[in-house]
């Protein structure tokens, strides 16, 4: 995580790294920093613990610069202080540099290199900048070689994403990366480097890829990039489909209730994008690829992980092709014995995630064809797989992901209808999926459109106690575990999604008086078990609600959801469960946004 900005040229560097920063800072926000120069002997470090908003109080009018860094941190090695927070710099005070990642064998550099050296931090990237002075001050080498030397000496299990400035070069951005994301901004007089592009885009919309283990110096007017080996290599720019204002909170008190809020719009624009009438327009080739593979699996992460549990119901029903969905961070150390034939989807938002990519990058080791489902267009694991489907939600901010949930389901379903109209299933064909998508908008819109009541559920049920159960069968135990994920990150209740038939196996135990039990009922087929269920939870003491579609509802059902197809009432069902965990942050008086200890894009393995 962290994230990373650099400028160097004609412009007021301060302005443009915190504004690159606040753009950056869903990737982490325990401390953050800038150091810049002015090019006339001037310059400045500024490090706070805590959010941009106080680095940017603490910046003096006198702090001024033309090139500089920034960045904004998740914290790997030591707590977040200002001692730790980055730029870290040489003893000197010559070097500076920012870093994204995890040095795996710092330690080892430190004991073996820099035994004497006077330490400020804890970090692990405190050893980079060290490195580089020492290699620099003793062993006579210029700044390029001394940084190609400790480039060298980084284990390749290590992750970076680090630019480096030199004080008797402050026209010069040094950086380097392995596994961890950043880009180089192409601008007019000037030039930037961030770990996204939106960190960008208000300054330009052309931007450089970098690969791992390359080195590149960045000047106002020149850009060059190097192999370690001194290779040159050519690079062609790009542009990416954004919009940098479409960032703002337009009016909502957080970006998690706007982006609750965006979903109707985001299901009506996959119609849009998707569909050419009736069918769904999909790749050929992508399906081509599909229809000859005898296992799909689905790989991610957190929510994203959440999304494959439910998409591998959607590819067996409608593509009749075995589907199962893997949690990357597992599957890239301990995976199942691998089909003959396999096809990899890869869930991500962001796409950046570190424990996907892993997964990715073993995948494309074997030339396994691969499909990248992501919101961010040319990210990470977009281009690196062989083909990218885009969810079209626009940036989702809050750290708690609502519409990258039910975008991803969404995509799913329109892939897995286009492949079982492809392979010429009945189950695909009769599947009205465009016409479903836009009535499951409609009644997105009716839940969100009651959301006062869901402020005063979470007040009454959910302010209070330590833990809570959602609890679901088949398809409603998927949801449940995505419930569950939003009520813990944002309101630090303990809680667990939950089998509902599994409860009596052990967990029934925990339940006591008052404790909060929400089962999802859906499906016509288990309704009748998990009420069941639900009602052992009561027999001892729980406080029971339910989350009911509408045609299964009785009586005194706390809520009732619109109707829609089996297949996807997760994208129904999750509106709820994302409402509560809003209203319970809220009203705890949390920061429903940022919550403690997170950061949106998890770059680190
Ligand atoms: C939870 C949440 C995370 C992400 C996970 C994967 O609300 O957002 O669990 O889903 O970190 O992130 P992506 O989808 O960007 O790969």
């Amino acid at each position: 995580m962290c994230g990373i900005v650099g400028v160097t040229g004609n412009k007021d560097a301060v302005s443009i790294l915190i504004g690159g920063l606040k753009r950056l800072e869903y990737r982490g926000y325990d401390s953050a920093g800038i150091y810049v120069n002015d090019q006339n002997g001037h310059d400045y470090l500024v490090k706070r613990p805590g959010r941009i908003s106080e680095l940017e109080a603490a910046i003096t009018p006198d702090v001024h610069g033309s090139a500089g860094i920034g960045h904004t941190r998740w914290a790997t090695h030591g707590v977040p202080n200002e001692a730790n927070a980055h730029p870290q710099y040489s003893k000197d005070d010559r070097f500076y540099v920012v870093h994204n990642g995890v040095i795996e064998n710092y330690q080892q550099l430190k004991d073996q290199y820099l035994e004497n050296y006077p330490f400020k931090s804890q970090t692990d990237t405190e050893v980079l900048v060290a490195l580089v002075d020492k290699f620099v001050v003793e062993y006579k080498m210029d700044t390029k070689s001394a940084l190609l030397k400790m480039l060298r000496l980084i284990s390749p299990d290590s992750s970076y994403a680090m630019v480096l400035m030199d004080r008797k070069q402050p026209d010069t951005l040094f950086v380097a990366k392995n596994k961890s994301p950043l880009l180089i901004g192409v601008c007019d007089g000037y030039n930037m480097v961030g770990s996204d592009a939106l960190s960008m885009l208000k300054q330009t919309n052309r931007f450089m890829e970098l690969e791992d283990h390359e080195l590149v110096i960045v000047k106002p007017d020149n850009i060059s990039i190097e192999d370690f080996d001194g290779n040159i290599k050519h690079r062609d720019t790009f542009t990416v489909d954004m919009d940098a204002d479409a960032v703002g909170k337009g009016g909502y008190p957080f970006y998690m209730l706007k982006e609750i809020n965006e979903q109707p719009a985001v299901m009506r624009k996959l119609v849009q994008h998707y569909f050419n009438g009736d069918q769904p327009q999909v790749d050929e080739k992508l399906l081509a690829d599909l229809k000859n593979a005898d296992h799909i699996y689905i790989v991610g992460a957190g929510t994203s992980y959440h999304a494959g549990l439910v998409g591998a119901r959607l590819f067996e029903k409608m593509a009749k092709i075995p589907t199962t969905a893997h949690i990357s961070s597992e599957f890239a150390y301990e995976h199942p014995l691998l089909s003959k034939k396999p096809f990899f989807i890869f869930l991500t938002q962001s796409g950046e995630t570190a424990d996907s990519r892993e997964v990715l990058v073993h995948v494309n080791e074997q030339h396994w064809p691969s499909l990248t489902i992501t919101n961010v267009d040319k990210s990470t694991l977009s281009r690196e797989a062989t083909y990218t489907m885009l969810l079209d939600a626009g940036p989702e901010i809050a750290v708690a992901s609502t519409k990258g949930y039910t975008a991803q389901i969404a995509v799913e379903a329109i892939l897995a209808k286009a492949l079982g109209e492809y392979l010429n299933y009945d189950e695909a064909k009769n599947f009205d999926l465009k016409n479903q998508l836009g009535s499951i908008a409609n009644g997105m819109q009716s839940i969100i459109d009651s959301k006062d009541d869901f402020q005063a559920l979470a007040s009454h049920y959910l302010s209070q106690p330590r833990n809570a159960f959602y609890i679901g069968r088949g398809i409603d135990w998927s949801v449940s575990l995505e419930a569950a994920l939003k009520l813990k990150e944002i309101s630090y209740v303990q809680a667990e999604g939950f089998a509902s038939g599994e409860l009596k196996h052990g967990t029934i135990a925990l339940i006591e008086k008052g404790t909060p039990v929400i089962a999802i009922i859906t499906q016509d087929r288990t309704a009748g078990l998990t009420r069941s269920n639900l009602e052992e939870t009561q027999a001892r003491g729980s406080n029971a609600l339910t989350i009911v579609a509408r045609h299964l509802a009785k009586e005194d059902d706390t809520v009732v959801i619109p109707d829609c197809d089996p297949l996807l009432t997760p994208l129904l069902s999750v509106i709820p469960a994302q409402l509560l965990a809003y209203y319970t942050s809220l009203g705890k008086g949390l920061d429903v946004d940022k919550p403690r200890n997170l950061a949106k894009s998890v770059t680190v393995q």
